[in-house]
């Protein structure tokens, strides 16, 4: 195959100036947060496009027509009057961040496919621990797809651990009989990925009990205390307690102190679902929301909600790093990898949006270890404020980081 001068990522900066021209004459273009285009309008475009064409149009002609339509035809999330969803508008920094990492497209999966990303990723979650309240050396995470992802992976490692507690190896020999006892316990407000996790998990939707929620929507212990005396009345194994940070349609946070004491107390295991809230940990006035949120076994974060980052980019947190056991896997041609596999180096754009590293006028550093995994990794000076949630002036000139 002849492989054509910019075609690759020599052409990256020739075809990042195209697309932004393209951003800006769509920005032209539009009078609202949505063009007003019918599902059957779209759907009919939609149909008059060849995903596969024999030949490719190039560059150009593909930004002046599908990359203008698409444009077009999205939702705004920067317009004033598209309020109503979760999802942000990105930050620019983030954006062009995320064409970086991009054109570096390195993979997570093993080392040796992301030497630096592989790095930076457990720098990323060591600083989400300790903004957490964990002990950033001894916590452990993944950066993940989103909240999606990140709840199905809390509750995969909430059933193994029910399950080991009985001497049941899942990742080794699949669900036993106990599994169609196991139930996972949530407020009627929670997530559904907490359900579609249930059935990919094998227990079955039904294995989640929803619970009512107060007037201000959070889920009442009371009501939790005697879900779990039921259970325990049939038989049933309660194998977690879903603690939602942030419902999607309220923002109602659950009593996360009453509710840890109780998973405490139970046994249980505790995933905290901060995909919307999680942006309250860089916050100043208002961290105080999660108190309680650092006795959770597990936690999810999204960058993509309300820490202005372009989807998909979210954290899966635990307590203890060792408690992400059952997922390592090591194949005989590789070094040891964690799923999820296949991941992008993402977190560049995350960092973009910070101070990194932290100019010498940052608040007393903490001290952590930058390298877990690899034995001997280096120390190094952590800043309390990687990011910022924006209730402070920033002063307006900052460092340029600097890369070793
Ligand atoms: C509370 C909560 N948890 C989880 C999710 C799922 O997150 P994602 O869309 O990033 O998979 C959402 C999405 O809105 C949410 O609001």
């Amino acid at each position: 195959m002849r492989v054509d001068a910019g075609l690759f990522v020599d052409g990256v900066p020739g075809a990042l100036r195209a697309a932004a021209d393209c951003l800006a004459a769509a920005a032209g273009e539009r009078t609202g947060p949505y063009s007003g285009a019918s599902p059957e309008r779209l759907a009919k475009v939609a149909a008059g496009i060849d995903p596969f064409p024999e030949e490719g149009a190039g560059l150009d002609a593909a930004l002046a027509g599908l990359g203008r339509l698409s444009l077009r035809h999205a939702v705004d999330p920067a317009h004033p009057s598209c309020a109503a969803h979760l999802h942000c508008q990105p930050l620019a920094a983030a954006v062009a961040a995320d064409a970086l990492a991009g054109a570096a497209n390195q993979s997570l999966d093993s080392w040796d496919q992301g030497p630096v990303a592989t790095h930076l990723e457990q720098r990323l979650v060591a600083g989400l621990a300790a903004r957490v309240g964990w002990d950033p050396a001894v916590a452990g995470g993944v950066v993940t797809s989103g909240g999606t992802q990140s709840n199905l992976m809390g509750l995969l490692l909430a059933r193994d651990a029910t399950a080991g507690r009985s001497g049941r190896d899942v990742a080794a020999d699949g669900l036993g009989p106990d599994a169609g006892r196991y139930r996972i316990v949530c407020s009627e407000l929670a997530h559904f990925s907490v359900a579609r996790s249930a059935t990919l998990l094998g227990l079955g939707s039904r294995a989640v009990q929803p619970l009512g929620v107060d007037g201000d929507r959070r889920l009442r212990p009371e009501e939790l205390d005697r879900a779990l005396d039921r259970m325990d009345a049939a038989g049933q194994v309660p194998m977690a307690l879903v603690a939602t940070a942030g419902t999607t349609d309220f923002g109602s946070i659950d009593p996360l102190p009453a509710l840890a004491g109780r998973a405490r107390e139970r046994g249980l295991w505790l995933h905290v679902d901060a995909a919307w809230g999680g942006g309250l940990l860089f916050s100043d006035r208002h961290r105080d929301l999660l108190a309680g949120i650092e006795a959770a076994d597990s936690v999810a974060v999204d960058f993509h909600k309300l820490l202005w980052q372009p989807a998909g980019c979210g954290a899966f947190l635990v307590r203890d790093q060792g408690l992400l056991a059952p997922l390592e896997v090591t194949v005989p041609t590789s070094t040891p990898t964690r799923w999820p596999a296949r991941r992008t180096a993402g977190r560049c754009r995350i960092w973009s949006a910070g101070r990194w590293p932290p100019p010498a006028a940052s608040p007393p550093s903490r001290r952590c270890s930058a390298s877990r995994r690899s034995a001997g990794g280096p120390s190094v000076s952590w800043s309390t404020a990687p990011l910022r949630w924006p209730s402070r002036p920033r002063p307006r000139s900052t460092p340029s980081p600097a890369w070793p």
